[in-house]
Protein backbone atom coordinates (compact mmCIF):
# COMPACT_ATOMS: atom_id res chain seq x y z
CA UNK A 1 0.00 0.00 0.00
CA UNK A 2 1.49 3.68 -0.17
CA UNK A 3 2.95 5.40 2.65
CA UNK A 4 0.64 5.82 5.44
CA UNK A 5 -0.76 9.23 6.12
CA UNK A 6 -2.12 8.98 9.55
CA UNK A 7 -2.01 6.29 12.36
CA UNK A 8 -4.10 5.35 15.72
CA UNK A 9 -2.10 4.10 18.08
CA UNK A 10 -3.63 2.57 21.37
CA UNK A 11 -1.55 2.60 24.17
CA UNK A 12 0.77 5.50 23.10
CA UNK A 13 1.67 6.49 26.63
CA UNK A 14 3.25 2.80 26.99
CA UNK A 15 7.16 1.28 26.44
CA UNK A 16 6.69 0.09 22.42
CA UNK A 17 3.10 2.60 21.68
CA UNK A 18 5.39 6.29 22.62
CA UNK A 19 8.01 4.72 20.62
CA UNK A 20 5.81 3.88 17.91
CA UNK A 21 4.12 7.52 18.08
CA UNK A 22 7.72 9.25 18.01
CA UNK A 23 8.86 7.51 15.12
CA UNK A 24 5.22 8.08 12.53
CA UNK A 25 5.50 11.56 13.62
CA UNK A 26 9.28 11.86 12.09
CA UNK A 27 7.96 10.30 8.86
CA UNK A 28 5.45 12.79 8.83
CA UNK A 29 2.29 10.68 9.21
CA UNK A 30 -0.51 12.37 11.54
CA UNK A 31 -0.49 10.19 14.70
CA UNK A 32 -3.30 10.32 16.90
CA UNK A 33 -2.59 8.72 20.45
CA UNK A 34 -5.16 6.71 22.83
CA UNK A 35 -3.73 5.90 26.53
CA UNK A 36 -5.74 4.92 30.05
CA UNK A 37 -2.94 7.38 31.37
CA UNK A 38 -0.85 10.47 31.19
CA UNK A 39 2.50 10.25 29.57
CA UNK A 40 5.05 9.88 31.74
CA UNK A 41 8.27 9.44 29.52
CA UNK A 42 9.27 12.48 29.94
CA UNK A 43 13.40 11.30 30.49
CA UNK A 44 12.89 9.86 26.98
CA UNK A 45 12.89 12.77 24.32
CA UNK A 46 10.25 11.39 22.70
CA UNK A 47 7.43 13.60 20.41
CA UNK A 48 3.57 13.41 21.77
CA UNK A 49 1.01 12.46 19.41
CA UNK A 50 -0.57 15.07 17.24
CA UNK A 51 -3.98 14.47 18.73
CA UNK A 52 -4.27 12.66 22.06
CA UNK A 53 -7.19 11.36 23.82
CA UNK A 54 -7.33 9.80 27.35
CA UNK A 55 -9.78 6.64 27.27
CA UNK A 56 -9.54 3.37 28.91
CA UNK A 57 -10.39 0.62 26.49
CA UNK A 58 -12.94 -0.18 25.89
CA UNK A 59 -14.92 2.85 25.92
CA UNK A 60 -18.03 3.44 23.42
CA UNK A 61 -16.37 6.88 22.63
CA UNK A 62 -13.66 5.22 20.59
CA UNK A 63 -16.45 4.80 17.87
CA UNK A 64 -16.36 8.53 18.11
CA UNK A 65 -12.72 8.84 17.72
CA UNK A 66 -12.28 6.39 14.66
CA UNK A 67 -14.94 8.98 12.90
CA UNK A 68 -13.43 11.80 13.80
CA UNK A 69 -9.66 10.91 12.99
CA UNK A 70 -10.50 7.87 9.91
CA UNK A 71 -6.67 6.46 10.26
CA UNK A 72 -5.61 4.78 7.54
CA UNK A 73 -4.12 2.32 10.39
CA UNK A 74 -4.70 1.23 13.82
CA UNK A 75 -1.85 -0.47 16.26
CA UNK A 76 -3.03 -1.86 19.67
CA UNK A 77 -0.15 -1.83 21.45
CA UNK A 78 -2.72 -1.11 24.77
CA UNK A 79 -3.00 -3.84 26.84
CA UNK A 80 -1.08 -5.70 29.87
CA UNK A 81 1.81 -7.18 29.35
CA UNK A 82 3.01 -9.01 32.31
CA UNK A 83 3.17 -12.77 32.26
CA UNK A 84 3.24 -12.73 36.15
CA UNK A 85 0.59 -10.24 36.71
CA UNK A 86 -1.88 -12.65 33.99
CA UNK A 87 -0.95 -15.49 36.40
CA UNK A 88 -2.17 -13.64 39.78
CA UNK A 89 -5.07 -12.07 37.90
CA UNK A 90 -5.98 -14.09 34.92
CA UNK A 91 -9.08 -11.59 34.56
CA UNK A 92 -7.30 -8.67 34.72
CA UNK A 93 -5.40 -9.91 31.48
CA UNK A 94 -8.00 -11.35 29.83
CA UNK A 95 -10.37 -8.02 29.82
CA UNK A 96 -7.04 -6.17 28.95
CA UNK A 97 -6.48 -7.92 26.01
CA UNK A 98 -9.06 -10.13 24.50
CA UNK A 99 -12.28 -7.80 25.43
CA UNK A 100 -9.94 -4.87 24.29
CA UNK A 101 -8.94 -6.58 21.02
CA UNK A 102 -12.33 -7.84 20.22
CA UNK A 103 -14.29 -3.99 20.90
CA UNK A 104 -11.82 -2.93 18.63
CA UNK A 105 -11.93 -5.22 16.09
CA UNK A 106 -15.98 -4.54 16.44
CA UNK A 107 -15.61 -0.92 16.29
CA UNK A 108 -13.72 -0.89 12.58
CA UNK A 109 -15.73 -3.55 11.40
CA UNK A 110 -18.77 -0.37 11.98
CA UNK A 111 -16.30 2.19 10.82
CA UNK A 112 -13.72 2.21 9.50
CA UNK A 113 -13.57 -1.65 7.57
CA UNK A 114 -10.58 -0.32 5.28
CA UNK A 115 -8.13 0.68 7.80
CA UNK A 116 -5.43 -1.58 8.84
CA UNK A 117 -5.65 -3.28 12.21
CA UNK A 118 -2.19 -4.73 13.61
CA UNK A 119 -2.64 -6.34 16.62
CA UNK A 120 0.84 -6.64 18.87
CA UNK A 121 1.37 -10.13 20.25
CA UNK A 122 3.71 -12.08 21.81
CA UNK A 123 5.55 -15.14 21.64
CA UNK A 124 4.48 -15.96 24.62
CA UNK A 125 1.78 -17.82 22.66
CA UNK A 126 5.03 -20.28 21.65
CA UNK A 127 5.93 -21.94 24.97
CA UNK A 128 8.09 -24.03 24.85
CA UNK A 129 8.47 -24.38 20.97
CA UNK A 130 9.46 -27.99 19.99
CA UNK A 131 12.17 -26.45 17.66
CA UNK A 132 14.37 -23.65 17.11
CA UNK A 133 14.38 -21.25 15.31
CA UNK A 134 10.13 -20.99 15.66
CA UNK A 135 8.31 -20.64 12.25
CA UNK A 136 5.20 -18.37 12.32
CA UNK A 137 3.33 -21.97 11.72
CA UNK A 138 4.86 -23.52 14.92
CA UNK A 139 2.17 -25.66 17.13
CA UNK A 140 0.63 -22.62 19.76
CA UNK A 141 1.18 -24.49 23.21
CA UNK A 142 1.26 -21.48 25.98
CA UNK A 143 2.11 -22.07 29.59
CA UNK A 144 0.40 -18.77 31.18
CA UNK A 145 -3.24 -16.96 30.75
CA UNK A 146 -0.91 -13.49 29.46
CA UNK A 147 0.26 -16.48 26.51
CA UNK A 148 -3.75 -17.39 25.91
CA UNK A 149 -5.01 -14.69 25.37
CA UNK A 150 -2.99 -13.61 23.06
CA UNK A 151 -3.77 -17.07 21.36
CA UNK A 152 -7.23 -15.45 22.16
CA UNK A 153 -7.07 -12.12 20.00
CA UNK A 154 -4.93 -13.53 17.16
CA UNK A 155 -7.91 -16.01 16.61
CA UNK A 156 -10.16 -12.67 16.74
CA UNK A 157 -7.90 -11.02 14.09
CA UNK A 158 -7.76 -14.16 11.49
CA UNK A 159 -11.85 -13.89 12.26
CA UNK A 160 -12.57 -10.23 11.73
CA UNK A 161 -10.19 -10.80 8.14
CA UNK A 162 -11.60 -14.11 7.19
CA UNK A 163 -15.81 -13.34 7.75
CA UNK A 164 -15.85 -9.24 7.53
CA UNK A 165 -12.26 -9.02 5.03
CA UNK A 166 -11.21 -6.82 7.65
CA UNK A 167 -7.03 -5.71 7.12
CA UNK A 168 -5.27 -7.55 9.63
CA UNK A 169 -2.05 -8.62 10.94
CA UNK A 170 -0.06 -9.38 14.20
CA UNK A 171 3.25 -9.06 14.55
CA UNK A 172 4.23 -11.04 17.30
CA UNK A 173 6.82 -10.01 19.27
CA UNK A 174 9.71 -11.45 20.75
CA UNK A 175 11.61 -9.79 24.09
CA UNK A 176 11.82 -6.35 23.99
CA UNK A 177 13.86 -4.05 26.05
CA UNK A 178 14.94 -0.63 25.25
CA UNK A 179 15.11 3.21 27.19
CA UNK A 180 11.38 3.45 28.40
CA UNK A 181 11.35 -0.18 29.84
CA UNK A 182 10.58 -0.84 33.20
CA UNK A 183 10.24 -4.29 33.57
CA UNK A 184 11.27 -8.10 32.79
CA UNK A 185 15.16 -8.89 33.73
CA UNK A 186 17.20 -6.18 32.67
CA UNK A 187 14.91 -3.62 34.85
CA UNK A 188 14.83 -6.58 37.28
CA UNK A 189 19.21 -6.72 37.41
CA UNK A 190 19.33 -2.87 37.64
CA UNK A 191 16.53 -2.73 40.41
CA UNK A 192 18.11 -4.84 42.80
CA UNK A 193 21.51 -3.24 41.94
CA UNK A 194 19.79 -0.03 43.31
CA UNK A 195 18.36 -1.84 46.25
CA UNK A 196 21.60 -3.01 47.33
CA UNK A 197 20.07 -6.22 47.35
CA UNK A 198 22.04 -9.63 45.84
CA UNK A 199 20.72 -10.20 42.30
CA UNK A 200 19.40 -13.05 42.22
CA UNK A 201 17.71 -14.54 39.15
CA UNK A 202 14.79 -17.32 38.75
CA UNK A 203 16.19 -20.46 36.25
CA UNK A 204 19.76 -21.92 36.24
CA UNK A 205 20.92 -18.66 33.47
CA UNK A 206 20.77 -21.00 30.50
CA UNK A 207 17.67 -19.98 29.14
CA UNK A 208 17.70 -18.25 26.27
CA UNK A 209 15.76 -15.39 24.63
CA UNK A 210 15.65 -13.40 21.14
CA UNK A 211 16.37 -10.28 22.33
CA UNK A 212 14.92 -6.96 19.99
CA UNK A 213 15.49 -3.73 20.35
CA UNK A 214 12.53 -1.19 20.34
CA UNK A 215 14.12 0.46 17.26
CA UNK A 216 13.49 -2.33 15.40
CA UNK A 217 10.51 -3.45 16.91
CA UNK A 218 9.09 0.14 15.22
CA UNK A 219 10.84 -0.77 11.70
CA UNK A 220 9.51 -4.26 11.65
CA UNK A 221 5.81 -3.06 12.58
CA UNK A 222 5.92 0.17 10.03
CA UNK A 223 6.98 -2.58 7.19
CA UNK A 224 4.44 -5.05 8.57
CA UNK A 225 1.91 -2.32 7.68
CA UNK A 226 3.09 -1.10 4.83
CA UNK A 227 4.44 -4.14 3.25
CA UNK A 228 2.96 -7.43 4.88
CA UNK A 229 -0.14 -9.25 3.91
CA UNK A 230 -3.11 -8.37 5.81
CA UNK A 231 -5.07 -11.18 5.74
CA UNK A 232 -4.99 -11.88 9.41
CA UNK A 233 -0.92 -12.29 8.45
CA UNK A 234 1.33 -12.96 11.46
CA UNK A 235 5.08 -12.29 11.68
CA UNK A 236 7.51 -12.74 14.24
CA UNK A 237 9.71 -9.35 14.93
CA UNK A 238 12.92 -10.34 16.86
CA UNK A 239 16.47 -10.24 16.59
CA UNK A 240 16.69 -14.36 15.36
CA UNK A 241 19.92 -14.68 17.49
CA UNK A 242 19.58 -16.28 20.62
CA UNK A 243 21.29 -14.96 23.91
CA UNK A 244 21.46 -16.97 27.26
CA UNK A 245 19.93 -15.00 30.34
CA UNK A 246 23.46 -15.62 31.88
CA UNK A 247 25.37 -13.90 29.52
CA UNK A 248 22.97 -10.78 28.72
CA UNK A 249 22.99 -10.31 32.50
CA UNK A 250 26.37 -10.28 32.74
CA UNK A 251 26.73 -7.82 29.25
CA UNK A 252 24.40 -5.58 30.84
CA UNK A 253 26.09 -4.93 33.94
CA UNK A 254 29.26 -4.11 32.09
CA UNK A 255 27.75 -1.39 30.02
CA UNK A 256 26.19 -0.17 33.21
CA UNK A 257 30.19 -0.26 34.48
CA UNK A 258 29.00 -2.41 37.02
CA UNK A 259 32.05 -4.91 36.43
CA UNK A 260 32.40 -6.05 39.57
CA UNK A 261 28.65 -6.76 40.52
CA UNK A 262 28.06 -10.31 40.37
CA UNK A 263 24.34 -12.29 39.34
CA UNK A 264 23.62 -15.30 41.05
CA UNK A 265 20.67 -18.24 39.58
CA UNK A 266 18.02 -20.02 42.11
CA UNK A 267 17.65 -22.51 40.13
CA UNK A 268 13.66 -22.64 40.50
CA UNK A 269 11.67 -22.02 37.22
CA UNK A 270 9.34 -19.44 37.03
CA UNK A 271 6.15 -20.69 36.57
CA UNK A 272 4.88 -18.99 32.86
CA UNK A 273 8.91 -18.73 31.91
CA UNK A 274 9.80 -20.77 28.76
CA UNK A 275 13.47 -22.34 28.37
CA UNK A 276 14.35 -21.29 24.70
CA UNK A 277 13.35 -19.40 22.02
CA UNK A 278 15.05 -18.14 18.98
CA UNK A 279 12.97 -16.40 15.99
CA UNK A 280 12.83 -17.70 12.12
CA UNK A 281 12.34 -14.34 10.99
CA UNK A 282 12.53 -15.32 6.80
CA UNK A 283 8.92 -13.90 6.56
CA UNK A 284 9.32 -10.59 8.00
CA UNK A 285 13.02 -10.17 5.94
CA UNK A 286 11.03 -10.86 3.21
CA UNK A 287 9.79 -7.55 3.68
CA UNK A 288 12.76 -5.81 4.06
CA UNK A 289 13.50 -6.26 7.36
CA UNK A 290 16.87 -6.07 8.83
CA UNK A 291 17.49 -5.62 12.49
CA UNK A 292 19.98 -2.30 12.97
CA UNK A 293 20.83 -3.14 16.83
CA UNK A 294 22.85 -6.01 17.72
CA UNK A 295 23.00 -6.75 21.45
CA UNK A 296 25.97 -4.97 21.91
CA UNK A 297 24.23 -1.44 20.24
CA UNK A 298 20.98 -2.10 21.74
CA UNK A 299 22.35 -2.36 25.26
CA UNK A 300 24.64 0.41 25.12
CA UNK A 301 21.33 2.71 24.03
CA UNK A 302 19.35 0.95 27.34
CA UNK A 303 22.17 1.60 29.68
CA UNK A 304 22.49 5.16 28.88
CA UNK A 305 19.16 5.78 29.39
CA UNK A 306 19.15 4.35 32.87
CA UNK A 307 22.47 6.02 34.06
CA UNK A 308 20.49 9.45 32.59
CA UNK A 309 17.59 8.08 33.96
CA UNK A 310 18.64 6.96 37.20
CA UNK A 311 15.41 4.60 36.94
CA UNK A 312 13.57 7.50 38.26
N1 LIG B 1 7.49 -5.32 26.23
C1 LIG B 1 7.64 -6.55 25.74
O1 LIG B 1 8.67 -7.23 25.98
C2 LIG B 1 6.58 -7.16 24.86
C3 LIG B 1 6.88 -8.37 24.22
C4 LIG B 1 5.90 -8.96 23.45
C5 LIG B 1 4.66 -8.35 23.29
N2 LIG B 1 4.40 -7.18 23.93
C6 LIG B 1 3.07 -6.62 23.78
O2 LIG B 1 3.12 -5.30 23.29
C7 LIG B 1 2.07 -4.51 23.87
C8 LIG B 1 2.68 -3.26 24.49
O3 LIG B 1 3.64 -3.67 25.47
P1 LIG B 1 4.42 -2.59 26.34
O4 LIG B 1 5.62 -3.26 26.88
O5 LIG B 1 4.57 -1.34 25.57
O6 LIG B 1 3.37 -2.37 27.51
P2 LIG B 1 3.18 -1.09 28.47
O7 LIG B 1 2.52 -1.60 29.70
O8 LIG B 1 4.46 -0.33 28.61
O9 LIG B 1 2.18 -0.18 27.65
C9 LIG B 1 0.81 -0.43 27.53
C10 LIG B 1 0.12 0.91 27.50
O10 LIG B 1 -1.27 0.66 27.24
C11 LIG B 1 -2.06 1.41 28.14
N3 LIG B 1 -3.28 0.63 28.34
C12 LIG B 1 -3.40 -0.56 28.92
N4 LIG B 1 -4.66 -0.99 28.93
C13 LIG B 1 -5.38 -0.01 28.34
C14 LIG B 1 -6.77 0.16 28.05
N5 LIG B 1 -7.65 -0.78 28.39
N6 LIG B 1 -7.18 1.30 27.43
C15 LIG B 1 -6.27 2.26 27.10
N7 LIG B 1 -4.96 2.16 27.37
C16 LIG B 1 -4.51 1.04 27.96
C17 LIG B 1 -1.23 1.54 29.40
O11 LIG B 1 -1.61 2.68 30.16
C18 LIG B 1 0.18 1.67 28.82
O12 LIG B 1 0.53 3.02 28.60
C19 LIG B 1 1.34 -5.40 24.87
O13 LIG B 1 0.21 -5.94 24.26
C20 LIG B 1 2.35 -6.51 25.12
O14 LIG B 1 1.71 -7.71 25.46
C21 LIG B 1 5.33 -6.56 24.71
Amino acid sequence: MAKLKSILILGSNGFIGAHLVSWFRDQDVFVIGIDQAEASNGSLNLQPPHEFVRLQLPDTQFTEILQRYQPDAVVNAAGPASVSNSLTDPGMDFRGSVEVCFHVLEALRQELPDSIFLQLSSAALYGNPIELPIQENAPSQPISPYGYHKFICETLVEEYAKIYKLQTCVARIFSAFGPGLRKQVLWDIYQKYQAKDKITLFGTGEETRDFIYVGDIVQGINLVLEKGDHQGNIYNLANGTEVSIRVIARFFLDKLNLHDTEVFFSGINKTGDPQKWRADIRKIQELGYTPKYDLERGLEEYAKWIKEDKGS
